[in-house]
C-alpha cells in the first residue's frame, strides 16, 4: 500500500519558508501520498489547563491528531523564533501531547529547520533533536538549511552541496518508511 508522509512547517506564517522546505523535501520522495499540514488549518486556543478541563480538545486539534495517526512518516521543518519553536508550533505540540505523549508515534522522521540567517535555525533544531525522541520521534536524519533566500529559489535548491545533502537524507528517510 502507498505510504503516507505528513509534512509540517513549524510556523503559522502564510508564506512560511519552513512549510516550503518541508513540502519540497516531501516531493523528493516518489510514490507516496503527501499530506501537507498548514498549522493555520487546525484551530486550537492557546493552551491552557483550564480550557482543557472546561472544553476538552478542539475539533482542529482532533483533526490534526488523526492526521498524525495515519502518517507513516514525518518531514518537519522548524521555524526558529528567538532560538526556540514558534508559538504556533509549540502550542500545537503541547495540545497534541495531551492526547498522546508519544506525539510522533515512533514513526520515521526527517527533521529540518530553516531561516534567513546563516545558522538556518540550528538552535531550535538542536532543541528538537534533544527533546523529540522523548516524545516518540524516530529521527532518521536532520539538517539545518542556512540562508534560505540565498539557497532556495523558484521552488528549488540553488546550492548544489545543500541539495545533495538533502537528497541523501531523503533517500535514507524513504528507506526507513
Ligand atoms: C519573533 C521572531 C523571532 C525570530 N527569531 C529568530 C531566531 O532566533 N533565529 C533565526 O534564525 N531567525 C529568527 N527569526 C526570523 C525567522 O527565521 C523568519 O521569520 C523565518 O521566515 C521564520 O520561518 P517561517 O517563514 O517558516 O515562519 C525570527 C522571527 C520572528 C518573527
Amino acid at each position: 500500500m502507498m505510504k503516507t508522509i505528513v509534512t509540517i512547517g513549524g510556523s503559522n506564517s502564510k508564506s512560511s519558508i519552513n512549510k516550503l522546505l518541508a513540502e519540497y523535501s516531501g516531493s523528493l520522495i516518489k510514490n507516496v501520498e503527501l499530506v501537507k499540514v498548514d498549522l493555520n488549518d487546525f484551530e486550537m486556543p492557546l493552551f491552557s489547563i483550564d480550557i482543557e478541563n472546561e472544553q476538552g480538545f478542539s475539533e482542529g486539534l482532533k483533526k490534526l491528531n488523526a492526521i498524525i495517526d495515519t502518517a507513516d512518516g514525518f518531514i518537519i521543518s522548524l521555524a526558529e523564533h528567538n532560538g526556540v519553536y514558534s508559538t504556533a508550533f509549540k502550542n500545537a505540540f503541547d495540545w497534541l501531547s495531551r492526547i498522546n505523549g508519544k506525539v510522533w508515534r515512533e514513526k520515521p522522521m526527517l527533521l529540518l529547520s530553516t531561516s534567513p540567517g546563516v545558522r538556518g535555525g540550528q538552535t531550535v533544531l538542536d532543541i528538537a533533536l534533544g527533546r523529540f525522541p522523548f516524545m516518540g520521534a524516530n529521527i532518521i536524519g536532520s539538517m539545518p538549511f542556512p540562508s534560505f533566500f540565498d539557497n532556495f529559489k523558484e521552488n528549488d535548491i540553488t546550492n548544489s552541496e545543500l541539495k545533495e545533502r538533502l537528497f541523501d537524507l531523503a533517500i535514507n528517510f524513504e528507506k526507513a518508511l
